[in-house]
Order: C-alpha cells, then structure tokens, then sequence
C-alpha cells in the first residue's frame, strides 16, 4: 500500500479516484484550490470510504506550499488531475491554460524531484488526437489537437516524456480519458457543472430533472449510425480504477506510457439520449439544431492497450451509467451547493 498526493481531488474525476484508491487500502493526501470544486467533495470522499484524507487547501504552481506538503507526508506517487478544462474557455483565455495546466505542472514536477517522488500519473485527454484518421484510436494515432485546452495536455505529455529519459528510475503515465460520465453508485459525489454544461451528459440530466427545457442536439447530418456525434462514454468508476491500475503499473515499471481509457465502444447522442430515458424512465425532450463549432463526428478508443499494460477494462454497461448520473442529479439538484 501506498501513500498518494491526489492534486485536483475534490473534482469530478479526483473524488470518485479518491474513494477507490481509499477502498484499495492507499493512503491519500489531496491538494486543491476549490478552483471548480468544493470542499464538501472531500468529505464526502471520506463519508463513502469510510477513512480520512489529509487534505491541503491550495495551488499547485505555489512551489513553497508544495515543498511543505512534501517535507510533511512521505508521498510515494502523484496523481495529477489538477486543471482547467473548458475548452472554449481556453481559447478565450490560452494564458490561463498555459499558466495552470503546464506551468503548474512544471512547479509541481520540479517539487517531486526534489522531494525524490518520481512516480506521476497524468490526465490527459483524448481530445490530443484531434480528428482522427481512423477508428478507433491507438495510442500510436497522430497527436494533433485543436484547441489551447487540448494543446495543453500534448505538451505536459511531451514534458513527462522528456523528464523520464533525464531521470533514471522515474515513471509517468499519461492517461488519455474518452468521456467519463456518471457518478458513484451511492450518488453522493459526482459530477458538479458550475455553470451551464457544454457537455452531453450533465445537459441531460438537467433537462431529466427540469432544470433545462431542452437538450439542443448538435447535428443530425454527421457521418454516423443516425447523423448525431459519436462518442466513447466512459463510467467514472471504471475510470477511477483505472487510476489505481496505473499505480501498479508505476511500482513495477518506469519510463513514460501514454495508455487510452476508454470502453472502446461508441455512442451516438440520440442513442444516449434513448439509453438515459430507459435506464431512468425520465424524459428528455430534445431539438436538433445546427453542428457546434470544433466538434469531430465520432471518437472512440482501442482499449486493449490498457487491457494489456494494466489489467485494467471497462465493465460497467450504459444502464449503469445512466442510473448513477441521475441517482446523483436526483439527490443533488445543484450539486455540492445544496449543503
Ligand atoms: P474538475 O474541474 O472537476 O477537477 C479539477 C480539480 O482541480 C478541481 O477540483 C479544481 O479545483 C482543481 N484545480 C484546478 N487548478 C488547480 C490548481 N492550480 N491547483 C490546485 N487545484 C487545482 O475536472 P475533472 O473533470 O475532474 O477533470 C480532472 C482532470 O481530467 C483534468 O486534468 C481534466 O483536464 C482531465 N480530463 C477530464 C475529462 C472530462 O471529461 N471530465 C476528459 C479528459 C481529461
Ligand atoms: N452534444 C449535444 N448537445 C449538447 C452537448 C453535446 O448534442 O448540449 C453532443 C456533441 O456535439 C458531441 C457529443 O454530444 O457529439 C458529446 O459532446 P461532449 O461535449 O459531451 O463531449 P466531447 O467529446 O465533445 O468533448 C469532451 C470534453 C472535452 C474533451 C473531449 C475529448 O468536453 O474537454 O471530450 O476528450 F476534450
């Protein structure tokens, strides 16, 4: 067992990664600034899990507070989720990226070197593939992506890339998430959109639960099964277990992987809007309307790397997926905000 510095684990993605690590008999230590997230995520990490986290409150491009946390509890490995990801976000505000997703992690890089912590596992992002030639994605496809967001994660993985041939002994993998959507079976974490969404998934559950009048389908006239995007969507438990399988991997390896984690099967809008109103029997009314600017038509992941390298496959099914989300939306109506 080991001792995890969690940065960005009072997310989405972190908490579920949080509750599982825990259960995995780990110990972990977050580090957050509550950027998009709020302190009651951790406690209800804890609360599921049954056993505390150390949490500290703050940024990790400040290198003193980093160097403090190190000095304090002995960390074996990093999972580094902390960042900002919104993607038309980043391309009004390309400085902020830069700044937080690879300046940040440059800071927080330097500080585990110091403190002779070389294990790191990345979040990264299928949207490094950009529009892919072909179907589905190997890990060996193109990285080109499109968007300061997207670009952001291509080049921590270049970084990580680079800082593993330097330094015999460390070990990083980037781990390159489809589309993870759903929330702990208990449906007291899960997804927390601070605004209105743009993606998918928590559109639909708002509109499930009355929120929004109307999902607005973003094209019918796309090269797919019925013309509506496709895509690979991803439970966020599966996802979080593959964090715990890449850990695993760390301790008996090193160099840099770039792995995709993905159910390797896709989805087209209408069909997830179909899947939602069976798994739930809630409604979801909904319009076509035109294509959303920066969209592919389909992207869908090779798992079997990741079946191979870590042992790890997605297992849960759509119906699984849906019933969380809204199990967690039905609970939760704004989220983290009605405590
Ligand atoms: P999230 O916004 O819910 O979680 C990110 C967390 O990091 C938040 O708690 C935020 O407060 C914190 N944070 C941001 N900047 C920080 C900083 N400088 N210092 C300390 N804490 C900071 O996002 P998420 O959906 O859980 O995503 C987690 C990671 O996975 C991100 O790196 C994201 O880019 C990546 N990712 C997410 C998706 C997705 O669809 N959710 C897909 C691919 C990759
Ligand atoms: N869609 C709609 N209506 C909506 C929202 C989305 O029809 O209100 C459609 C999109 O056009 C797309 C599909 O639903 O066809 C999925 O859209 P999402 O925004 O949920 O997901 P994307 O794959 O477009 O983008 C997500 C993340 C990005 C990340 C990318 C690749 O939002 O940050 O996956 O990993 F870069």
């Amino acid at each position: 067992m080991a001792r995890i510095l969690v940065t960005g684990g009072a997310g989405y993605i972190g908490s579920h990664t949080m509750v599982e690590l825990l259960a995995a008999g780990h110990d972990v230590v977050c580090l957050d600034n509550f950027s998009n997230s709020s302190p009651e995520a951790v406690k209800r990490v804890q609360e599921i899990a049954g056993r505390e986290v150390r949490l500290f409150t703050g940024d990790i491009r400040d290198r003193s507070l980093l160097d403090s946390l190190f000095h304090a509890v002995k960390v074996d490995a990093v999972i580094h989720f902390a960042a900002l990801k919104a993607v038309g976000e980043s391309v009004a505000k390309p400085l902020a990226y830069y700044e937080n997703n690879v300046a940040g992690t440059l800071t927080l890089l330097e500080a585990m070197r110091a403190a002779h912590v070389m294990r790191i596992v990345f979040s990264s992002s299928a949207t490094v593939y950009g529009n892919p030639d072909k179907l589905p994605i190997t890990e060996d496809a193109p990285v080109r992506p499109f968007n300061p967001y997207g670009q952001t994660k291509a080049m921590v993985e270049q970084i990580l890339r680079d800082w593993c041939v330097a330094e015999p002994g460390a070990a990083a993998v980037a781990l390159r998430y489809f589309n993870p959507v759903g929330a702990h079976p208990s449906g007291r974490i899960g997804e927390d959109p601070a605004d209105i969404p743009n993606n998918l998934f928590p559109f639909i559950t708002q509109v499930a639960i009355g929120k929004r009048e109307r999902l607005s389908v973003f094209g019918n006239d796309w090269p797919t099964v019925d013309g509506t995007g496709v895509r690979d969507y991803l439970h966020v438990v599966d996802l979080a277990l593959g964090h715990v399988k890449a850990l695993d991997w760390l301790a008996r390896d090193h160099g840099f992987v770039a792995i995709n984690l993905g159910t390797g099967q896709g989805t087209s809008v209408l069909e997830m809007v179909h899947a939602f109103e069976s798994a739930t029997g809630a409604k979801v009314p909904h319009t076509i309307v035109a294509r959303r600017p920066g969209d592919i038509a389909a992207c869908w992941a090779d798992a079997s790397l990741a079946h191979r390298l870590l042992h790890w496959q997605a297992t849960r099914s759509l119906e699984d997926l849906c019933a969380s989300g809204w199990r967690w939306q039905q609970a939760n109506p704004e989220g983290y905000r009605t405590v």
